[in-house]
Parts: C-alpha cells; sequence; structure tokens
C-alpha cells in the first residue's frame, strides 16, 4: 500500500517536473525567429502599378478591412489595431491585432525593404524573423505572384504614413503551444519567380483569383478550429468560421458553399445569378445577401475577372455541404419591435453601406438623415423593399418583414429630428 503510494507520488511529480519544462519550452521558443532568406526585389512606382496594388487592396483582397481600428472606409490609410478576440473560437486562441501598414517608418512598414514586405505578405514572416498569426491569410496569399505582390508594396508606398502603435498580441498558452511545436508554421518559402497566369476570362486565371489574388477562398473554406488548418479537399464548400459572431454584431452568417452542386450550392445559378449576388448582393429568390460577403466593395471587380472566378467555380466537382442562412443575434431576437430593434436591424442590413447611422461611407455619400425626410413613410418603406438595382442599392422586400422595415424607419426618424 505504501509502495503504491510512493509510486503514484513519484509518478505525479515526474509529471510536474515534465508540465514545467514543456510550459518553460513553449514560453521560450513560441516567439523565436525563424530563418528566412528575403528575396531583393524592387517595386515599380509608376500609375499603373499602383493603380493595380490598389485594385487588389481595396476591392479583390480588401486588406484595409482587417488592418483598421473599425472598417471605416477604404479611404482610410491601413493604420492596424483591428481587434480580433479568438478566445472562444475552437479551445481560444487569445486575441490578436493587425499591424499598421502605413508607411511609418516608427510603427508601420516604412523602414521595411521591398522584399521584406513580400516576405511577409506571401510566407507570414515578419521583418524579424517572428510567424504572423495565421489570421493574417497567408495560406492564400502564397500563391500571389511576384508582380502582384510588389504591386501591392507600391500601392501601400504611395499612401500617407501614420504613427500609431498597435497593442502587443495575446496570445493563449494553447497558441503559443501550436507555434511552438510548428503546428502553426508559415508555408514554404518561396524561391523561384511566381508568374500568375495570363489576366484574360480563362478558367486558369479564374482559379489564381479565387485562391490567391481574391479573398473568396480564404472565406468560403472550412478550416479546422483546433489548429487552423483549411480542409483543401473542401475547397468552396463554406466557412467553419460564423462571421459577425466573436464581434457580437446583429447578424451572423456562414460563408456559403459555392460549389457548383445544385441542392446545397449554386449548381442551379446561371452567370447573370452569380454576377449578381457577387456584385449587388442579391440571390436567385431576391433575398438579400449578409454584408459580412463583402459584396458593397465587390461592385467595383473587373467584370472580366468575374466572369473567370465563374468559369473557374463552375469547374470544380460539386460537393454536397449544406450551409445555413444568415440569423439574427440572440439580441435582435431578445428586442420588442421598435426603435431599438430598428437600430439592430439597420447595423445588421444598411450600415455596412450608409455608415453608422447613415452617414455615410466610401459605398454611397448619401446622407441618410438628409435625404429622408423628403420621403413618406410609405415611400421609404417602398423604396428600401424594392432597392435600386442600378444604383446598386439591394431590395429588402424578400429579407425583411413589414415590421423589421417599420422598425429600421422609425430608427432612421429619430436621426431626423436631431
Ligand atoms: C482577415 C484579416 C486580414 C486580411 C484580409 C489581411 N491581413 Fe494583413 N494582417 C492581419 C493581422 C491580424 C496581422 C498581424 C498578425 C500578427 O500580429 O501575428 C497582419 C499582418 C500583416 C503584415 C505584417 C506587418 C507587421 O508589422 O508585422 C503585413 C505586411 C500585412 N498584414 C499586409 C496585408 C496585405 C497587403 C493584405 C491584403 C493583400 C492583408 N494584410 C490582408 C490581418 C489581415
Ligand atoms: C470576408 C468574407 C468573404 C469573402 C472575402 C467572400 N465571401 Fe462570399 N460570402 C461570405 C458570406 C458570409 C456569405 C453568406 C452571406 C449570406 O448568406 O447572406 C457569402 C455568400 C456568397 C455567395 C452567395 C451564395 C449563396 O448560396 O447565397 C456567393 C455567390 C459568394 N459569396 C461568392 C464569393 C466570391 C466569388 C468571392 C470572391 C470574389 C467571395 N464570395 C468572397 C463571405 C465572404
Ligand atoms: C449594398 C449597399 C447598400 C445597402 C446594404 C443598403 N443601401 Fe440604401 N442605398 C445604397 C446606395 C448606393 C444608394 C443610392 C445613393 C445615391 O443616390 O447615390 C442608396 C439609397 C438609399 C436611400 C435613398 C436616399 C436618397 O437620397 O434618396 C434610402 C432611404 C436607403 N438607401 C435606405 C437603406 C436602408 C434602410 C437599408 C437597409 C435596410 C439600405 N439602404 C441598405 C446602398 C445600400
Amino acid at each position: 500500500m505504501k509502495r503504491a503510494l510512493k509510486i503514484a507520488g513519484a509518478v505525479l511529480a515526474l509529471a510536474v517536473v515534465l508540465l514545467l519544462l514543456f510550459s518553460g519550452y513553449v514560453l521560450l521558443v513560441w516567439d523565436r525567429p525563424v530563418d528566412r532568406p528575403v528575396i531583393a526585389m524592387t517595386a515599380r512606382r509608376d500609375s499603373a502599378t499602383v493603380a493595380r496594388g490598389e485594385y487588389l487592396f481595396k476591392t479583390t483582397w480588401q486588406c484595409w478591412g482587417c488592418h483598421q481600428a473599425e472598417s471605416r472606409g477604404s479611404n482610410l490609410p491601413p493604420s492596424g489595431a483591428g481587434v480580433f478576440d479568438l478566445r472562444t473560437t475552437g479551445p481560444g486562441f487569445g486575441v490578436f491585432y493587425s499591424a499598421n501598414i502605413s508607411p511609418d517608418s516608427a510603427t508601420g512598414i516604412g523602414g521595411w525593404s521591398d522584399g521584406e514586405i513580400v516576405r511577409a505578405i506571401r510566407e507570414g514572416v515578419r521583418r524579424d524573423g517572428r510567424v504572423l498569426f495565421p489570421i493574417m491569410p497567408v495560406d492564400w496569399l502564397h500563391g500571389l505572384s511576384d508582380e502582384d505582390a510588389l504591386a501591392l508594396v507600391s500601392y501601400l508606398r504611395s499612401i500617407p504614413a501614420v504613427r500609431n502603435s498597435v497593442p502587443a498580441n495575446e496570445p493563449s498558452f494553447f497558441a503559443e503551444t501550436l507555434l511552438a511545436l510548428n503546428v502553426i508554421s508559415p508555408p514554404p518559402p518561396i524561391e523561384n519567380p511566381v508568374v500568375a497566369p495570363p489576366a484574360t476570362s480563362t478558367l486558369e486565371y479564374g482559379r489564381y483569383l479565387a485562391t490567391s489574388a481574391a479573398g473568396c477562398a480564404d472565406c468560403h473554406t472550412p478550416r479546422n478550429l483546433q489548429n487552423g488548418e483549411f480542409y483543401l479537399d473542401s475547397l468552396f464548400t463554406g466557412s467553419s468560421i460564423l462571421f459577425g459572431e466573436a464581434e457580437g454584431e446583429p447578424l451572423l452568417s456562414y460563408a456559403r458553399n459555392i460549389r457548383p452542386d445544385s441542392a446545397t450550392g449554386i449548381g442551379h445559378w446561371g452567370e447573370e445569378d452569380f454576377i449578381r449576388a457577387v456584385t449587388a448582393g442579391y440571390r436567385p429568390d431576391g433575398t438579400a445577401l449578409d454584408p459580412h460577403m463583402p459584396y458593397p466593395q465587390y461592385k467595383n471587380i473587373n467584370p472580366a475577372d468575374l466572369h473567370a472566378i465563374y468559369l473557374y467555380l463552375r469547374s470544380l466537382p460539386p460537393i454536397s455541404r449544406t450551409m445555413p442562412r444568415p440569423k439574427y443575434s440572440s439580441a435582435v431576437a431578445a428586442s420588442a419591435a421598435g426603435v431599438d430593434r430598428g437600430r439592430l436591424l439597420f447595423d445588421a442590413r444598411c450600415r455596412a453601406c450608409h455608415g453608422d447611422r447613415g452617414t455615410a461611407s466610401d459605398v454611397t455619400s448619401v446622407r441618410l438623415a438628409e435625404a429622408t425626410p423628403l420621403y413618406t413613410d410609405d415611400d421609404l418603406r417602398n423604396f428600401v423593399g424594392e432597392g435600386q438595382i442600378e444604383l446598386k442599392m439591394p431590395g429588402f422586400s424578400r429579407t425583411l418583414s413589414p415590421s423589421d422595415l417599420n422598425d429600421i424607419i422609425a430608427y432612421i426618424r429619430t436621426w431626423e429630428r436631431q
């Protein structure tokens, strides 16, 4: 009996020592720099290259959406400190902040070489060799061509510098362990020139766009929420993340299955249907998409690019995976009809384009508080219900109930009186 106790005690002591050693090891190495060559590259400064970089930055990837404290629009510099609270994602990864990527030399990337910026974008390694947490979509940007990566650099060098120190990340011990054990590690080094397929309406170019030069795959592919790995055999079958949940937003949605499966994907959709969904936010059944799908920005996608993406998505084998439709948060469900509910519904359905309290955004310069006094309630119900597709304002009659619409109007009316 005594002997058994002694052995158990010894085993326990050993386990504690091993655990302490392991924790010490993790704390020591999780943030160690990796040894990665920087390729000497030079970004051009001509206006066509800067414009290409701006298109990738603002439209196809929307880097600014993550690289601002709040997504306040594509015309404000990406000064960082966007919060990614992953404390309840999977086992809990901690809290992370996006970097200041404006060309400030003290707090941004002003002092980095062109090659160092390209390495961060495509290989997820900072200037000092530390690994970026894969919220930054390096898995997909890894395939970006030299020319496009350098165009992003050219654009980043052309914008105003903003001095803004971003708070340090607060990874959980679990996240540190994944980094220490190289479960999270940067993708392979890029040693040879990367050339994109010719920019024509082919499915090869569509694949390049959908997976590397635009954010489609990053949002529309499921990931293992224990270690962040994407399930590449389920590419484009929908997200694992419920967009809006971690941020406590009123409308929550999964990115949907956009494989050509007839029952669960977009197999029944024609090209017109696809273009309308991606650029104007309507599904073929007339319901409006949750603006977590960035259709307000995709209205600026080059039509030839969209055609190529469509050809590529159609060429994929269908995979059956049912993704649920968007749902309102419990805060919306719990709120009684009236102005408060109208505020939540406005934030869910209208704010992405009209800005906070309708004070305009980079999608529309209309200031709703000035425009709506000219409308009667009936006019407003009709206008918002039907929308105006040529102005890229979706109609909501199939998405919002009459009482939802009334609540939104009641909320808008409260601004007019101020
Ligand atoms: C889904 C959100 C997201 C998107 C989209 C995104 N980033 Fe990031 N990016 C981050 C986060 C978060 C970090 C910081 C990660 C960390 O600290 O470990 C980061 C880090 C970086 C860094 C490293 C800077 C530094 O000081 O360490 C660069 C450069 C960068 N991003 C450029 C870009 C560019 C260019 C694009 C568009 C092609 C882009 N990012 C798109 C979230 C994003
Ligand atoms: C930031 C994340 C994000 C990015 C980037 C993104 N999507 Fe989406 N997408 C979503 C979400 C979320 C939905 C679901 C919206 C809803 O159900 O109302 C969606 C819905 C869609 C739909 C509608 C599918 C259906 O069955 O209703 C299509 C089509 C689509 N996306 C295509 C694309 C394409 C093409 C791209 C790249 C050009 C892209 N998406 C990029 C998040 C994203
Ligand atoms: C995809 C972006 C988008 C969304 C989402 C959206 N709108 Fe709009 N809305 C627009 C655009 C663009 C216009 C046209 C502005 C102009 O005239 O240039 C507009 C116009 C309007 C107008 C008319 C303004 C005027 O000057 O006559 C009203 C009212 C309005 N929207 C209300 C709403 C409400 C309420 C919601 C939410 C239920 C909503 N919108 C959602 C983009 C959007």
